[in-house]
């Protein structure tokens, strides 16, 4: 379990090593790689993995919700990397008979087609009023951490949500920015991961690789930016 104030999961955290949780050495038996030729340096997450843990999410989720008597979950989903996941979330509360979910979407970028962020953070793509409502953020991963901060106060100052937990399915916290080391809360975290750039699975590189079962490392020598 871990020690942070502002993680309030109950699941153990699945922290994954560099090379992943399962280590395929022959390059030929990974799905899909053929088509992204040398772009991929080896999968991180398998889908096995990546479905068993969101289940795992999604009874979390599931039992918070019972304690507070949800009637419905009010999803808000980060566009674009944010959304295969939030899929498989939804039907996993589902699946294991948790309260109706109902999808809002909107974009945080900070990104642009870089592998860093750019330290500027933009929100578009207006949600309807969330004013009193609890809200469930949804993101695809944790980095520096400016982009769910930035949300979240907007989210809960300027459009009066009643609060917004935050359930993202990777976090990289060697990378938060020293400012907001002990001021991210996340309240789901799927798998930690090392300093890696990581596709797949929803995540991009310039708009590429979002269509992956997994969640892969990119070749060091096909980032260029
Ligand atoms: P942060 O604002 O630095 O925490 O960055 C979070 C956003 O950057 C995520 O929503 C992703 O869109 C993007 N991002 C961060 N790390 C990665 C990565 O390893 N692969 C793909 N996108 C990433
Ligand atoms: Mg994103």
């Amino acid at each position: 379990m871990s020690t942070s104030p502002n993680r309030v999961s109950y699941s153990k955290i699945v922290k994954v090593p560099p090379r992943g949780l399962v280590h395929v050495a022959d390059r030929k038996k990974l799905p899909c790689i053929e088509h992204f030729g040398q772009a991929i340096s080896h999968v991180l997450i398998s889908s096995t993995c990546l479905k068993q843990r969101i289940r795992c999410l999604a009874k979390d989720i599931i039992r918070d919700a019972g304690r507070v008597r949800a009637q419905e979950l009010q999803f808000v989903i980060i566009l674009k990397g944010a959304t295969v996941f939030a899929n498989e979330l939804a039907r996993q509360i589902l699946a294991n008979r948790g309260p109706p979910v109902k999808f809002n979407y909107i974009t945080v970028s900070s990104y642009g087609n870089e592998t860093s962020s750019s330290g500027r953070v933009r929100i578009g793509g207006e949600i309807p009023s969330v004013k009193d409502q609890a809200l469930l953020i949804v993101e695809d991963i944790i980095d520096t951490g400016l982009t769910i901060s930035t949300l979240r106060d907007y989210l809960l100052n300027e459009r009066q949500a009643a609060s917004a937990k935050v359930c993202t399915l990777m976090d990289k916290p060697s990378r938060r920015l020293p400012d907001l080391k002990d001021k991210i809360r996340t309240d789901y975290v799927g798998f930690e991961i090392p300093d890696l750039f990581v596709v797949g699975y929803g995540l991009d590189y310039a708009e590429l690789f979002r269509e992956l079962p997994y969640i892969a490392v990119m070749s060091r020598d096909h980032i260029t930016m």
